[in-house]
């Protein structure tokens, strides 16, 4: 009986090519892990800078290319030895010369043998133990730990039996995966989401009433049907699409965007702290020197500023920079470095005359604009809600 499984299973393994069993590895070169049906596949991909290449081992959606989870976000790897392996003690790792240990992503309280990792058609990898009599136990996985994206299915919220939390953070940047400064998370008692900002609660989704979430655009829960669970094991905020061709994921933004693929579920960018518009939250006065609907607005022209400041700490970023500006009366500008952390804050020394001299061609920064006097951009469904949003007062 047993001899039999493992041998059907070892050539289930060689023909699929969605699975690792014991002794398999994985690396920047191998072929792409992918799901059964090939919606999702697996891989090490590698993105670089001026200064750095970093590597990770990613699952990435087939249908647009984009990736939805990150298996080593805080530490990247070398692209020439990094090696995904599950090995006879049931162990999976990434392991790479960069690394002092290796990453474990699971290693079980006694070596097992009879294990497989393999990528399902929802975009989950998960690690299995295969019993003899032919039952599975799940030993593992990636829906566990998610990153900046939400699949359908994939859970927000804790699980009373082991205390674990399920949320979602974003990337420092876009470079830099490491976990950055927003999160969404699900609040069992207030039955809501949140999304917090370094901690403190920005926004809040309102209460679940008739399948539907008062803070979030209509058009992008439509094809949504949720599931809540609220039990001793757990409770937990989940979604999936009613048409397979609309929401494919939930994306948060290193600036607090969070979006599904066809526009904005939320824009806690736009949440200054100072109104309740949209579901952001209050935490602070509007400073006397800027006025309702002020936003910051990405331009790219030559900031004719008369003075500069630099923040160089590595672990801020956009929205860092944000939030000092705005609460810098001094401050009438902003841009990250090229790497995306840090802040460059651009000062006019009389703060009402903001001069651009829009004849020379220039760089990209942010600077304060009212909403109310903006011509929308034509970005589709997005830019609507974002107007929307904020032409309440
Ligand atoms: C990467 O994996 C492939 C098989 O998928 C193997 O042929 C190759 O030698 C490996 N490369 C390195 C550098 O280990
Ligand atoms: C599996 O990996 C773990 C962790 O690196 C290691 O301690 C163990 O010896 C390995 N098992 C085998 C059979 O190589
Ligand atoms: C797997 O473990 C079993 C029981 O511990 C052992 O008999 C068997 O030889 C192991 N197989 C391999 C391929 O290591
Ligand atoms: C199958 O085997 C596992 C491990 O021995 C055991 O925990 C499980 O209860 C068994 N299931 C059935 C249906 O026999
Ligand atoms: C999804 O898109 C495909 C290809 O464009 C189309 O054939 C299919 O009917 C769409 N499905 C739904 C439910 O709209
Ligand atoms: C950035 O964070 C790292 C890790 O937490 C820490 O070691 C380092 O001192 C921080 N750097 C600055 C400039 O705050
Ligand atoms: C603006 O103020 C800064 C800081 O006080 C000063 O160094 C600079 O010379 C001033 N520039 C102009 C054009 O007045
Ligand atoms: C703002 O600056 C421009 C260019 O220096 C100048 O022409 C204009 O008069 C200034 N406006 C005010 C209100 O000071």
């Amino acid at each position: 009986m047993w001899l039999w499984l493992w041998w059907s299973t070892s050539t289930h393994v060689q023909a699929a090519d969605d699975s690792l069993k014991p002794g398999d590895t994985l690396n920047f070169s191998s072929p792409q892990l992918y799901s059964q049906s090939g919606k999702y596949f697996l891989h090490f991909y590698s993105i670089a800078d001026e200064a750095s290449i970093d590597t990770y081992m990613a699952i990435y959606s087939a249908y647009d290319n984009s990736i939805v989870w990150k298996g080593n976000r805080e530490q990247s790897v070398d692209q020439t030895d990094a090696v995904l392996s599950l090995n006879f003690s049931g162990v999976l790792k990434i392991e790479s010369h960069f690394l002092e240990k290796p990453i474990i992503l699971y290693s079980p309280p006694q070596p097992i043998n009879n294990t497989m990792a393999t990528l399902l058609d929802t975009g989950n990898f998960v690690l299995q133990q295969l019993h003899p009599n032919g039952t599975k136990t799940l030993l593992w996985q990636s829906f566990d730990y998610p990153t900046d994206t939400l699949l359908p299915t994939m859970k927000l919220g804790v699980n009373h039996k082991t205390g674990h939390h399920w949320l979602l953070v974003s990337q420092l940047t876009q470079m830099h995966a490491t976990p950055g400064v927003f999160s969404l998370e699900w609040e069992p008692t207030g039955q809501e989401m949140i999304i917090r900002r370094r901690g403190k609660v920005c926004w809040r989704s309102g209460k679940f009433r008739n399948n539907r979430f008062e803070n979030i655009p209509e058009d992008a829960q439509r094809v949504l049907k949720y599931s809540i669970v609220s039990n001793e094991d757990e409770d937990s905020f989940s979604f999936i699409s009613k048409n397979e061709n609309h929401t494919r994921w939930w994306f948060l933004s290193d600036t607090g965007q969070l979006s599904h693929n066809q526009g904005y579920v939320v824009r806690a960018d736009l949440c200054y702290g100072y109104n309740n518009d949209g579901g952001c939250q209050r935490w602070q006065d509007i400073p006397k020197c800027r006025n309702p609907g002020d936003v910051f607005t990405k331009k790219m022209l030559y900031p004719d500023y008369e003075y500069v400041t630099y923040d160089k700490n590595e672990n801020i970023s956009h929205s860092d920079c944000e939030a000092s500006c705005w609460s810098n009366c001094y401050c009438n500008g902003f841009k990250e470095f090229t790497d995306g952390t840090g802040c460059i804050f651009y000062h006019w020394n009389s703060s009402d005359n903001n001069t651009i001299d829009g004849t020379v061609s220039g760089v990209d920064f942010y600077i304060l604009e009212n909403t109310r006097k903006i011509t929308p951009h034509h970005r589709g469904r997005s830019t609507a809600n974002f107007l929307v949003l904020f032409s309440i007062d």
